[in-house]
């Protein structure tokens, strides 16, 4: 791999200084993939190394049956996306997101590493969220699930969830890791195949699963926030198109969501051939 690069880099530092290029220029790995080889359009892209940065992803999402697994860098100034660290939860029925993620500025191809995809523990830690996830206003009929792994916080986001063209209102909640802290109301996340949106996102420390020693204690009641949060999430539906502050980064994410499905399907296309 380094002896790779180092074959590369004559050619890069040529096509660098064959354009007229202003010196505080970053140089950064793209590519794409289903594999962590991420061989799929590999080439390079230019960033302004004062503010930007080199970006590389690991995930794996499965939230309508299908889990994809995608791999890819690219420069921080085509990727408009407020979560900067790695982030992990579990909405229930084996639905989940899980994205590393890594940031760098320091060097050139500072993101030619490799990512692992986060490995989702199903070691359970003696906590608990009430967990669901429902799209296009259905009801987020929510139970108390017991989280696993480093998923010792409990989620509750409402928002869009983007895949290509459209956008469908969803409402989660369930175990997340500590970093879903960093989600805030207006924030966006950006995952090869999704795209959300976060129109109202909460989280706190989950609680402990309970000792079962009594027999018939049910205490509490989570479920019945679900109306009022699915309504609160209606009003928003109006002002996506005219969302101000989060246009740019919108925009950003989504022409490169709108580039990745075609990708995808030549992924497809290669994988079944
Ligand atoms: C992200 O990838 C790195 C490098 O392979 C790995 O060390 C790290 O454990 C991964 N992080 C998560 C959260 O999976
Ligand atoms: C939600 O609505 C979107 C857009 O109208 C549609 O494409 C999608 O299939 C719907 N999803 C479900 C689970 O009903
Ligand atoms: C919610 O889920 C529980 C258990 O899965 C089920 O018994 C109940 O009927 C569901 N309620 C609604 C409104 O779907």
């Amino acid at each position: 791999m380094v002896s790779f690069l180092l074959c590369l880099l004559p050619a890069l530092l040529a096509t660098t200084s064959a354009q007229i290029s202003p010196p505080a220029t970053l140089t950064c790995k793209t590519c794409f993939g289903e594999t962590k080889e991420c061989s799929f359009v590999p080439g390079t892209c230019q960033d302004n190394k004062a503010t930007g940065g080199c970006l590389s992803v690991a995930e794996v999402v499965k939230l309508d049956g299908t889990q994809y697994t995608f791999f890819y860098k690219e420069c921080l100034n085509t990727y408009k996306s407020d979560i900067e660290v790695p982030i992990s939860f579990t909405v229930g029925n084996g639905q989940y997101v899980r994205i590393n993620t890594t940031r760098c500025s320091n060097a050139d191809n500072c993101n030619s590493g490799t990512l692992e995809v986060p490995t989702g523990s199903t070691t359970k830690n003696g906590l608990q969220c009430p967990t669901c996830f429902a799209l296009n206003f259905t009801v987020c009929n929510s139970s108390i699930t017991p989280c696993t792994g480093d998923q010792t916080y409990c989620l509750d986001f409402t928002g869009f969830l983007k895949k290509g063209p459209s956008s469908s209102p969803f409402q989660a909640k369930g175990c997340a890791t500590e970093s879903v802290n960093d989600i805030k109301s207006g924030d966006s996340l950006n995952s090869a195949v999704y795209g959300f949106v976060f129109t109202e996102a909460t989280s706190k420390p989950a609680e402990k699963t309970p000792t079962p020693q009594k027999t018939t204690t049910t205490t509490k009641t989570t479920t019945t926030t679900k109306t009022t949060t699915t309504t609160k999430a209606t009003p928003a539906t109006k002002t996506t198109p005219a969302t101000t502050s989060g246009a740019s980064p919108a925009l950003g994410k989504f022409s490169f969501a709108l580039y990745l499905p075609g990708l995808t399907g030549l992924l497809l296309v290669k994988l079944l051939s």
